[in-house]
């Protein structure tokens, strides 16, 4: 039987993609719709999908089949309040998926790693030039979230955020990709929140206070303050002691790693709850702590489960949440108290993050129960309401066969 070229192009393709381990080298482009499913946020509290034609894919873009994508704080803000005017905005920055389609030019991700039709990506919302700025500093060049996928003006690709079917991650704007195909789907759905810890934990480690045997508080156990425990817990920290008013969320920090939990509802009075974390801890005060709410209150109470000499670490504040009362010398002078702010990653915390969920899934930490729930794509206003309920942990927007 004679066989033309293509015909033999497409057994060897369907022969290879069969064989395990060699990642399908089919080109999927065939398959890839003439249309994208858009999850986009059209008003305020309105979060619809929306179909547009497949964009091209320039030399330097990739197309990417998405996986699944968590909902931010700052989906929820948007999604309420649209700070950085964008509506109509394709929504979705915790997203991953698998490239579909490549440009000719592109060889590497943003560290260099090898890519190839089949891997699976993230993007990243700080740019490539410095390894070690954060959003701080882009803030300053950037207002909102420009290059951010997510969060980028609709224009006449609209495949713009990952709460879609396709997302195109283009060359030419500044933001970065990383090839993250040894990471589970949870797993690399979590990256963004986690690397948020990653950056507070750099930042404690400045203070020199924190230490393998460190007794730790970490105040908050909503999804930051939870995976807060999980990297301390990584790292070799054993003594943490969680502060909340859940129980069911306190219950879930001792499987990440706490080894004890004070309930602030069942202690009146900041001297007697100071008091309930004093013996969680044996009769000590903490030597370090992590300020995990968006509460005032909480960052005023924080203060008084540190020993002298301690050290602290305020994360809770992504947004402004108002102020707080202290007394500057009980708490921070006459303590001697070491303090860091943390805000958002760098590059470097990001990649770092990679290893850090790996390390975590080795020791057994039972992190993909962080996303407590997944909906389809078609069924992301409902996702949104559950996130915006305060009722879950991390609430993930997934591919329709996945959720
Ligand atoms: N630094 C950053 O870059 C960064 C990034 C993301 C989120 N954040 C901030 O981190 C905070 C936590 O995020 P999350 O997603 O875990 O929020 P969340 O609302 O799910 O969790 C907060 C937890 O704090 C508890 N809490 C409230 N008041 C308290 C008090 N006085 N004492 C003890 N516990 C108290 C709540 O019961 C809740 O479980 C948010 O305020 C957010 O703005 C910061
Ligand atoms: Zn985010």
């Amino acid at each position: 039987m004679e066989m033309n070229a293509s015909q033999i192009e497409e057994i060897v393709k369907q022969v290879l993609s069969n064989v395990s381990g060699i990642p399908s080298v089919s080109s999927p482009s065939a398959e890839i719709p003439q249309t994208v499913k858009v999850g986009m946020l059209t008003e305020l509290g309105k979060m619809e999908v929306k179909e547009f034609p497949m964009p091209q894919v320039g030399d330097d873009d990739l197309l990417v089949r998405v996986e699944g994508c968590g909902i931010c704080g700052t989906d929820s803000h948007e999604y309420k309040r649209d700070p950085f005017s964008l509506i109509p905005v394709a929504l979705g920055h915790e997203g991953t998926g698998e490239i579909v389609k490549m440009g000719k030019n592109v060889k590497t991700d943003s560290a260099g790693k090898p890519v190839k039709v089949g891997d699976k990506i993230v993007t990243c919302m700080i740019f490539k030039d410095d390894p070690d700025i954060t959003m701080f500093d882009l803030n300053k060049k950037n207002v909102g979230g420009a290059d951010v996928y997510g969060l980028l003006p609709d224009d006449e690709v609209h495949a713009n955020g990952w709460f879609s079917d396709y997302i195109l991650v283009r060359g030419g704007l500044g933001s970065t990709f990383f090839n993250v195909s040894d990471l589970d789907l949870d797993s690399r759905i979590l990256i963004e929140p986690c690397a948020v810890l990653i950056h507070a934990v750099e930042r404690a480690k400045t203070t020199g206070i924190l230490r393998f045997n460190s007794r730790v508080v970490v105040q908050g156990c909503g999804p930051i303050g939870l995976i807060c425990v999980a990297v301390l817990k990584t790292m070799g920290i054993q003594n943490i002691v969680t502060v909340d008013g859940n129980e069911q969320r306190m219950e879930f920090s001792h499987r990440l790693g706490a080894s004890g939990h004070v309930n602030f509802t069942q202690h009146d009075g900041i001297e007697n709850l100071a008091n309930a974390v004093k013996e969680a801890f044996g009769g000590h005060l903490a030597d370090f702590a992590f300020q995990c709410t968006g509460s005032p209150a909480g960052h005023a109470n924080v203060y008084k489960f540190i020993r002298n000499g301690g050290g602290l670490c305020e994360l809770g504040f992504f947004i402004n949440g108002g102020d707080a009362t202290i007394n500057p010398h009980f708490d921070i002078c006459s303590k001697e108290i070491t303090e860091v702010g943390s805000w958002v990653y760098t590059l470097r915390d990001y990649v770092t993050t990679f290893d850090f969920l790996k390390s975590a899934k080795a020791i057994g930490l039972p992190m993909k129960e962080l996303i407590t729930d997944k909906y389809p794509l078609s069924r992301i206003d409902e996702a949104f309401k559950k996130a915006a309920s305060m009722t879950g942990l991390k609430i993930a927007v997934m591919r329709e066969d996945l959720a």
